[in-house]
């Protein structure tokens, strides 16, 4: 949530900025603004997107190689030119960029407003730019890095803050606590982001900053310290993005690149990782801990959205397979539940973006209560994959879209990985079947291309219920959690009311939506639950519901029955999963677009859930 840049250096600050903005944009799309320091401390600021405030700033001063931007998700106060960041403080000497949140802010405030501190904005943002202030101008012998080390050390809550000071032209402070920051480090430059995509385009090297670091970047040189003063070691990390991944290519947006390269970033996931002759898996992440797993009492695997989906079907798959108990949590419970765990438990946590707040704070729990703890993450380099003892990265690539697709995909063939080569390892499956289900693994990304030749039925599809109102999502067994997933997306980025439910739940209460304004999508391609969920379908046209079933290719029956079905290639029906998942992708990403919304930006949302 909020995407932060920066660039100290002897450049333009202000295109870097920008451009670093547009990537990160879909951190959050409420208002952005800039701040740059050239012979003053200029600030621009608007409601809206990236663009809205770029087009206003052109037509102003905007020169200066040292800056700082920020794109926002509101927290505290509506999106306002006066909520956007930068937030000054009060007599214009300080200006901050923040992610996060200061909980403690009304206090502080209370204080600062004792001291003769007003305020123009709702923001917490605000509050920290004049604590800063306050302590700047307790001493002549204070700097901004001191002052910013003062202000942060009464502060409670999370932030990614970015500080100029008008009175120290060749610095940047930055800090962070919960909220992620990278700093790029060029030659005789340095650049700041919330993640590393903007910064990759200028350095491969970079240093991801860790909870209560503060970093001072000088032109001339770049200090690492913490809260509390004390020195930091320096761990520099190269990253190798490619910058075509943060492009849309041939495609109107991401989600619809993102949801294409499903064939390709799945095999990238088992790439190396699945031995050509079908005979073993291999985790390089997991080979310490593979003791642990193999001797756990129970896994918890732990997510939000749609990384707990890929849970469920963990699940379903260890425990079908590897014959391990598994309980799914979702993180925001989780973290504040008071969960009995010890240290025969092993917590897998799964987080596209690594840093999702709530996720972070179970993998801190479970640490502390002596759990293995593993991530299953596709940010290289983020929070959950430098503080999980092991871990699996999923290899889908940058993910820009705010649904996500190929990051799901990618996290259930990891946990279709790990339950295999446990269970192998446990002997508590059989080769053959084993063998099988690795071989129809490696199948998949072909399979994907099949269904993705669907497209254009998918979009007549789409046409014809983007007017509904509400729609419901069945399946059972391992397509349970595929029409949770289903619904899900349609309601993100559609704005339809949407619910996904167990197909057997459906007598339970569901059942009485059903009409003929009802569009009800079921999985229901040929598996063990086959028959039951063909009753499902006969239930529901018997009450006049519009049925949309994805089904195995060739399944003449259900082509009678529904009103549209969509094909996928035959498999192993743990699989069907991330075949299945794809034409639900398909059909959310039309119905949006037959809607007029902005599928890559939905409205409320943001990639990555840095706040509570
Ligand atoms: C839905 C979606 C969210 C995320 C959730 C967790 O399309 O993207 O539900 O799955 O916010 O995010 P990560 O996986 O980054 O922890």
């Amino acid at each position: 949530m909020c995407g932060i840049v920066g660039y100290i250096g002897k450049k333009e600050a202000f295109p870097i900025l920008i451009k670093g903005l547009k990537w990160l944009e879909y951190r959050g799309y409420d208002s952005a603004g800039v701040a740059l320091l050239n012979g003053s401390l200029e600030v621009y600021k608007k409601k809206g997107k990236v663009i809205e405030m770029e087009q206003f700033a052109l037509s102003k001063n905007h020169s200066g190689t040292i800056g700082i931007g920020h794109t926002r998700w509101a927290t505290h106060g509506e999106p306002s030119d006066e909520n956007a960041h930068p937030q000054n403080s009060m007599n214009n000497v300080f200006t901050v960029v923040h992610n996060g949140i200061i909980e403690n802010y009304a206090k502080l405030k209370t204080d600062l407003v004792k001291h003769s501190y007003t305020f123009k904005s709702d923001t917490d943002t605000e509050v920290l730019a004049n604590l800063i202030d306050f302590f700047y101008h307790q001493d002549e012998g204070i700097n901004s890095e001191m002052a910013v080390q003062l202000a942060l050390s009464k502060v409670v809550g999370a932030y990614g803050i970015a500080v100029l000071c008008k009175n120290e032209k060749n610095k940047i402070v930055v800090a962070r606590k919960g909220s992620p920051l990278v700093v790029g480090l060029g030659d005789g430059e340095y650049f700041i982001a919330s993640d590393a995509a903007p910064i990759a385009e200028y350095t491969g090297q970079v240093v991801y900053l860790n909870d209560e670091d503060i970093a001072i970047l000088q032109r001339d040189g770049f200090t690492l310290k913490n809260v509390s003063n004390n020195p930091v070691s320096l761990k520099i990390s190269s990253i190798d993005l490619e910058i075509g991944e943060l492009d849309k290519g041939d495609f109107d947006y991401f989600m619809m690149k993102e949801i294409y390269e499903q064939p390709k970033t799945i095999e990238e996931t088992f790439r190396g990782r699945l031995r050509a002759d079908h005979s073993e898996i291999v985790l390089g992440g997991l080979l310490n801990v593979f003791p642990k797993i193999e001797e756990a009492r129970r896994i918890i695997i732990i997510g939000c959205g749609t990384s707990w989906h890929a849970a469920l079907i963990g699940e379903y798959m260890l425990e079908e397979y590897a014959q391990v108990p598994v309980e799914v949590e979702y993180a925001s419970e989780f973290r504040y539940r008071k969960p009995v765990i010890n240290s025969k438990d092993v917590v897998i946590l799964i987080s596209q973006s690594g840093e999702t707040a709530d996720t972070l704070a179970a993998l801190h729990l479970a640490k502390a209560k002596g759990a293995t703890v593993i991530g299953i993450c596709n940010v290289v380099g983020s929070t959950l994959a430098r503080e999980t003892d092991a871990g699996v990265y999923t290899h889908a690539g940058v993910e820009i879209g705010v649904a996500s697709t190929k990051a799901f995909t990618a996290q259930v063939t990891v946990l279709t990985m790990i339950a295999l080569k446990l269970a192998n390892t446990k002997g508590t499956i059989d080769i053959k079947e084993y063998q099988t289900l690795v071989k129809e693994l490696s199948e998949i990304p072909e399979k994907g291309r099949i269904i993705l030749q669907s497209n254009d039925k998918i979009k007549a599809i789409a046409e014809k219920y983007h007017k509904a109102i509400n729609a419901l999502y069945l399946g059972r067994g391992y397509l349970f959690p595929v029409a949770l997933e289903g619904a899900l997306k349609l309601k993100e980025i559609s704005y339809i009311h949407a619910e996904g439910y167990a197909a057997g739940e459906m007598k339970h209460g569901p059942i009485a939506l059903v009409d003929d304004n009802l569009p009800v999508v079921v999985v229901a391609p040929q598996d063990d639950y086959y028959e039951k969920i063909v009753s499902n379908i006969q239930e529901i046209k018997a009450r006049k519901g519009n049925v949309i079933a994805i089904v195995t290719e060739g399944d003449t029956g259900l082509k009678e029955l529904a009103n549209d079905v969509i094909e996928i290639p035959k498999s192993h029906p743990a699989l069907a999963v991330l075949l299945s998942v794809i034409p639900l992708q398909l059909l959310a990403y039309h119905i949006a677009l037959f809607k007029g919304c902005n599928v890559d930006q939905p409205r409320n949302l943001a990639k990555s859930v840095t706040v509570e």
